[in-house]
């Protein structure tokens, strides 16, 4: 192994992403106190949170009667019960002052006529426990992501957090079971950086890209995840992909479901408006599972649009074309770029595709990670790691995410971390030393991969296992198919063994980069599709043909990964069925009807 200089920092938090949850914890550890560092692989305001569209839930009740209990009705119920009812009673109740706080630092929501956040209806947001229709979705326009990313920066700025800015996290750094930092790589200046803090805080997203079509950017490529796994700790619940209704057909590019919101609608071929079919009550705003499924559904019963018949349409045509240039100029303009529509004429062709991450690094609602003890107790805490946003499995999506759950997730969860920090570190706490090879298995994985002199590019491996997820864990799977993909992509993992790659460089090597990023994905993609051969139920976003049905009796539980090597292990962990306080009660599972 090359010998490298490692340039040390420490700090009482650290935070690795930026994006909404990565920003949102950096900036409420910054203002308690803490000497906070943000490490980041993109600047931050590009991040992916900056995509979001549609906008973030909390029970206002500016567009009419709202209550937090209705919203934790209904995404226990959005979660077909997978979710963990404190993790779920905490995020909606806190919903509403983290909100407050949002538009107080300066996020420039839309407003009511009144002045007030503009609100919005999104697919499985009811009134009274099923009863109504609620708009509880607040936004600014359709850039929703884009104006809290920007707003969540500026004020970390002026707290005077640390930011580390194209810095690509290799690893966390264990010792004894206890997480003591990270190292990372500067890709501008090739330098190496042990980072030490007494929370490490993983903020880095899902694992989208494992998928060949997605909404996620590209840099979605789940680094926390992967470094969970390689310290030989469980993911959680990673069957659980969510299929956004309305990716733009051929691109992927996300359609918000707030055009549905806002009174848009879906046909198929013979101009049916098909929801009213399999969501009589909802129609087309009932849960992305089921709208997902219905359109699958439709397009392979001959009744898809398009030459091939393979996809849908999406209506606006009929709206106010003043509305959409108010509430929806971003995806006007993405349907234009993207689909060659004006939406003020003509539908946009979607199909289901790709778009968040259910599962991910198992923690509490204070967001420490926890993991299985040799004791058998699931909810051991990891001391010094934590993670928030679409990388951590709190539960509150449990199976399935309400659209708009997950904006709230991010924000609501980085500040709890930061609630969390601040009661257990004592701000410049000297850190203890480490062992002398504290970093060796970090530095061997990245010298060699740096040096790998195989014959296969990341580029075709990297296709290869997209493919194999597209068709082999998709929105409705069975057993054969599934273990059809594991096979496949063992074949896959098999290539990147001979691995190319062909720069060893360390400034700015995209290559080294795109390696390593494939390395993780990888790991991802075999935790995946072996969790989804393993849960013999239907659930939420995991719809099994050979097990149509949710089995509560021997199911109603989460599914703990763990990866060694090629070597998959599988356990599992209770669903919170408790709620957090006596202010509510605990909902009992029930069938699911829209
Ligand atoms: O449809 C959307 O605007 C996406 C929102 C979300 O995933 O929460």
């Amino acid at each position: 192994m090359a010998s490298y200089n490692i340039i040390e920092h420490q700090y009482d938090t650290i935070i690795v992403g930026a994006g909404g949850a990565g920003l949102r914890a950096t900036l409420g550890m910054a203002e308690k106190g803490l000497k906070t560092a943000c490490i980041s692989k993109v600047f931050p305001t590009r991040s992916h949170t900056v995509a979001a569209q549609g906008g973030i839930s909390a029970a206002l009740g500016n567009a009419g009667e709202d209550d937090w209990r209705w919203h934790m009705y209904d995404t226990v119920k959005g979660s077909d019960w997978l979710g963990d009812q404190d993790a779920i009673e905490y995020m909606c109740r806190e919903a509403i002052p983290a909100i407050l706080e949002l538009e107080q630092y300066g996020v420039p929501f839309s407003r009511t006529e009144d002045g007030k956040i503009y609100q919005r209806a999104f697919g499985g947001m009811t009134t009274n426990f099923g009863e109504g229709i609620a708009q509880r979705t607040c936004a600014a326009a359709d850039v929703t992501g884009h104006a809290i990313l920007h707003t969540l920066y500026q004020q970390s700025l002026k707290y005077k957090a640390e930011f580390f800015i194209e810095y690509i996290v290799l690893d966390l750094i264990m010792d004894n079971g206890e997480c003591k930092g990270v190292l990372a790589w500067c890709l501008d200046d090739g330098t190496l950086h042990l980072f030490r803090a007494h929370a490490t805080v993983l903020a880095t997203g899902g694992y989208g890209r494992c998928f060949f079509s997605c909404t996620s950017a590209h840099t979605v490529t789940g680094d926390g995840n992967a470094m969970v796994l390689r310290a030989g700790l469980p993911l959680q619940d990673m069957e659980f992909i969510q299929f956004h209704p309305t990716g733009i057909y051929g691109a992927g590019c996300l359609i918000t479901e707030g055009v549905r919101g806002e009174g848009g609608y879906l046909t198929n071929s013979e101009g049916e408006r098909f929801m009213e079919r399999y969501a009589p009550n909802a129609k087309d705003l009932a849960s992305r599972d089921v709208v997902s499924r219905a359109i699958t559904l439709e397009i392979r019963e001959g009744r898809g649009v398009g030459e091939h018949k393979d996809h849908a349409f999406l209506h606006i045509e009929h709206l106010d074309p003043e509305i959409i240039k108010e509430r929806l100029p971003g995806i006007s303009e993405t349907a234009r770029i993207f689909a060659g529509v004006d939406v003020t004429k003509e539908p946009i062709p979607i199909l289901p595709t790709v778009h968040y991450n259910m599962g991910g690094i198992p923690t509490n609602y204070k967001a420490e990670v926890v993991s299985l003890n040799e004791d058998g107790n699931p909810e051991t805490v990891v001391p010094g790691l934590m993670a928030i946003g679409e990388a951590a499995c709190v539960s509150v999506h449990g199976a399935n995410r309400l659209g708009s759950n997950s904006l709230l997730d991010l924000v609501v969860f980085g500040r709890a971390a930061a609630i969390r920090c601040a009661e257990l570190i004592k701000p410049r706490t000297p850190h203890s030393p480490l062992k002398k090879d504290a970093c060796d298995a970090a530095l061997n994985r990245f010298d060699t991969i740096r040096h790998a002199q195989g014959t296969q590019k990341t580029a075709d491996i990297r296709l290869a296992m997209q493919q194999t997820m597209q068709s082999h864990a998709a929105v409705f799977r069975t057993g054969d198919v599934l273990q059809a993909g594991i096979a496949e992509l063992k074949m896959v993992r098999g290539l990147f063994n001979d691995v190319q790659v062909t720069d060893s460089s360390l400034i700015w090597n995209t290559d080294l980069v795109e390696t390593l990023e494939l390395d993780n994905l990888l790991a991802q993609a075999t935790v995946t599709i072996a969790s989804a051969a393993n849960r013999t139920e239907s659930r939420g976003g995991h719809s099994r043909e050979d097990y149509p049905d949710r089995d509560d009796q021997n199911w109603l539980e989460h599914t703990l990964v763990w990866l060694d090597g090629d070597d998959v292990a599988i356990d599992y962990r209770p669903v919170h069925m408790h709620t957090l306080t006596d202010e509510v009660e605990s909902i009992p599972p029930k069938k699911r009807v829209y």
